[in-house]
């Protein structure tokens, strides 16, 4: 449901005052250097042209033309006045933090200039001297697409009323796998066409929504889905990822396109046609998103009461491995204020990433550094969002303000500043993915322990069941215990069942993790010093994937000496709830499970390593398990890497 939201007048934002002057002290105004004329013709049509117009032209969504002299002499005074206020050309992020492509910032030199030739009684010069205004050819500003989508039916957009959300659903019916580093649109109707986010759904979960209401597509903003592609916003320029990246489009998946519209005081019947650009091969290097607070904020209690002027919420994210930062999208609903993000580098010092003082729901971009920012490993990304529920926020839609809640809809709110990254090394994308998985894990946690009112949205996205799990521990069942699994020599092994010795040790290890595989020398010593004891030992790989033959390479290049098993189906995983690699499990008589967790403490947590280890959790839960004593730590948490779903 989308509540009727006050048009934004950007003058009824200013008030009626004369513009005051605002030029930034870093860039003062050189008068001095201006020229003692100043015409359109000379300096004003060039500077307006470059700035202005690529917006502000016949059929795009700004609410006039800036193409000529007259146009310009029209509008200056307005003109003057938001460019002193940095509202035009619009542009969110604050000078110094981020150096971004396709910036568009005026310098105090430039809004001088104008303003003096405001001041100066707006002459024209010489019209043979005036520049020719820009053209814009139509069609597809990266050339042909690759695939061209139009949506079936057009959408009303009425002369008048709130800016309306709308998703598209186009199916791609794409029979094999595809990589996308470009999308571009063109519309039926540009001059509603405010902004555009792409989205993949492969869960067919958006085609179910759509044309429910009788209209095409579905409302609302909070359709969740498996990829983003980006988006666009009114003077936005198409470009193709950089670096040979791509995002993966699953064949068979539907785009989804997120509108949002902005009546113009004709009615409009509005139809959108995608165009996609594929790579030509798979990227070496993987995108990953990472989000500072996580989950848009759903775990950050995200809970504002009428009123409050700054709620604040702040979360930091510890790199465990070097990483590159690619771009940044912040988001929040319509009272969002602040969004800031910084990086704190090993040695203390700062990297500014984005701050958006002042935030505008209707200016929602992706911001793409021009250069990637590398950070070292130990670097902290710090990220706050503050939200502004007062009556003296004219963007407040509720008047008086009511509270508001973490949600979907545009009542609600949700806020987070989002990055896409890179490793530098890919071989450390595994890692970096499963921090980026530990720090949402992390905070769900804490919003638990918090006691959030969340449970409607976990319901929603399927995490209840994580809430109910029982605090008993796991006992695999009679039959479960009876499970057999070759090793790598293809001798049948019973990991589950405990007969003929006083405990089984599974150690869930895998191939890639580099946690797991630097604990095969401490494997090694476990193996070697209970060799004398009735205790067993098993590896477990539980990884789809895994061939065999990788198994063996990978038992032989880290000299481990313990039966290795292959839980390609989950069956051990599932019997003991294993999550993590690496991490212990010791079952005794009768398949009670006696300890699970890590092997030792040598990691308190990602990207964080200790010279050795203060407790040997495994070591110690044996010794009492061999003296007929009950483990005094049963449970411990394992540092490691999360173990991918079977497939
Ligand atoms: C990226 C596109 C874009 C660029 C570039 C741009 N504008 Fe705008 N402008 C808009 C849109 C869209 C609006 C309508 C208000 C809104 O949607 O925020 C607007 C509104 C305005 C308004 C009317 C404000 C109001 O609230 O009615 C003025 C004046 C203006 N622009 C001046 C300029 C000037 C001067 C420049 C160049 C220095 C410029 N714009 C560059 C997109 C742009």
């Amino acid at each position: 449901m989308l509540r009727a939201i006050p048009v934004l007048c950007l003058l009824g934002l200013l008030g009626t005052a004369e513009a005051p002057d605002l030029l930034p002290a870093a860039e003062p105004a050189k008068v001095e250097a201006l020229p003692d004329k100043v015409s359109f013709s000379e300096q004003i049509a060039s500077f307006v042209y470059t700035n202005c117009t690529v917006c502000h032209r016949p059929g795009e969504a700004a609410p006039f033309s800036l193409m000529n002299y007259n146009d310009t002499r029209k509008h200056a005074r307005s003109m003057l006045r938001v460019m002193t206020n940095r509202i035009m050309p619009p542009w969110q992020p604050e000078p110094g933090h981020g150096d971004f492509r396709d910036e568009r910032r005026l310098s105090g030199p430039q809004i001088a200039l104008f303003k003096k030739w405001v001041e100066t009684g707006m002459t024209e010069g010489d019209p043979a001297q005036t520049p020719k205004p820009p053209e814009f050819v139509g069609g597809w500003p990266l050339g042909k697409p690759d695939l061209i989508l139009t949506m079936e039916q057009g959408f009303d957009v009425p002369a008048d009323g709130p800016d309306i959300y709308r998703n598209f659903v186009l199916p791609t019916g794409l029979t094999e796998d595809k990589w996308v580093n470009a999308v571009a649109f063109q519309a039926t109707a540009p001059s509603v066409v405010h902004h555009l986010l792409y989205f993949v759904d492969d869960t067919g979960n958006a085609r179910k929504m759509s044309g429910k209401d009788g209209k095409p597509g579905f409302a609302g903003m909070g359709f969740r889905s498996t990829v983003q592609l980006g988006g666009w916003a009114v003077g936005g320029i198409p470009h193709r990822l950089p670096d040979g990246l791509a995002y993966p489009l699953v064949k068979g998946s539907d785009l989804v396109v997120q509108a949002h519209f902005h009546p113009t005081g004709k009615a409009e019947n509005c139809k959108l046609t995608l165009g996609l650009y594929f790579a030509p091969k798979a990227p070496t290097r993987t995108l990953l998103g990472l989000q500072v607070p996580p989950a848009y904020g759903l775990f950050s209690n995200i809970d504002i009461p009428p009123g409050k002027a700054n709620f604040t919420v702040k979360d930091a994210f510890t790199l465990p491995v070097d990483v590159d930062i690619v771009s940044v999208t912040p988001h929040a609903h319509y009272i969002g204020k602040v969004l800031k993000a910084d990086a704190q580098l090993p040695d203390g010092k700062e990297v500014p990433l984005i701050w958006i003082k002042d935030w505008d729901f209707a200016w929602q971009g992706t911001y793409d550094y021009k250069k990637f920012i590398r950070l070292p490993k130990g670097t902290v990304i710090r990220g706050e969002v503050i939200w502004d529920n007062s009556p003296d926020n004219s963007r407040n839609p509720n008047v008086p303000p009511i509270r508001i809640a973490w949600g979907e809809g545009s009542n609600d709110e949700m806020g987070s500043v989002n990055f896409r990254v890179l490793a530098a090394d890919e071989k450390d994308v595994p890692l970096l993915r499963n921090a980026i998985r530990l720090h949402v894990a992390q905070a769900y946690k804490a919003a638990l322990k918090r006691g959030d009112k969340i449970d409607h949205w976990l319901q929603e996205f399927g995490l209840k069941k994580a809430v109910d799990q029982p605090k008993a521990p796991l006992k695999p069942s009679k039959e479960q215990q009876s499970l057999k699994l070759d090793d790598l020599d293809g001798k049948a092994r019973q990991p589950l069942l405990v007969e003929g010795a006083k405990a089984n040790v599974l150690l869930f290890l895998a191939t890639e993790c580099p946690i797991s595989n630097g604990y095969s020398p401490e494997i090694q010593a476990l193996v070697k010093d209970y060799q004398d004891q009735p205790v067993r030992f098993f590896a477990v790989h539980p990884d789809s994937d895994l061939s065999t033959d990788a198994a063996r390479k990978h038992t032989k290049d880290y000299s481990l000496p313990l039966p290795v098993l292959i839980d390609r189906k989950h069956d051990l995983v599932k019997a003991v709830g294993a999550k993590i690699t690496p991490e212990a499990v010791v079952l005794t008589a009768g398949g009670n499970i006696a300890y699970q967790g890590r092997i030792d403490d040598r990691y308190p947590d990602l990207g964080k390593k200790r010279n050795a280890p203060t407790r040997r959790d495994l070591r110690e839960a044996l010794t009492e398990i061999l003296a007929g004593k009950p483990v005094s730590v049963p449970r411990t948490e394992p540092v490691g890497c999360y173990i991918p779903d079977a497939r």
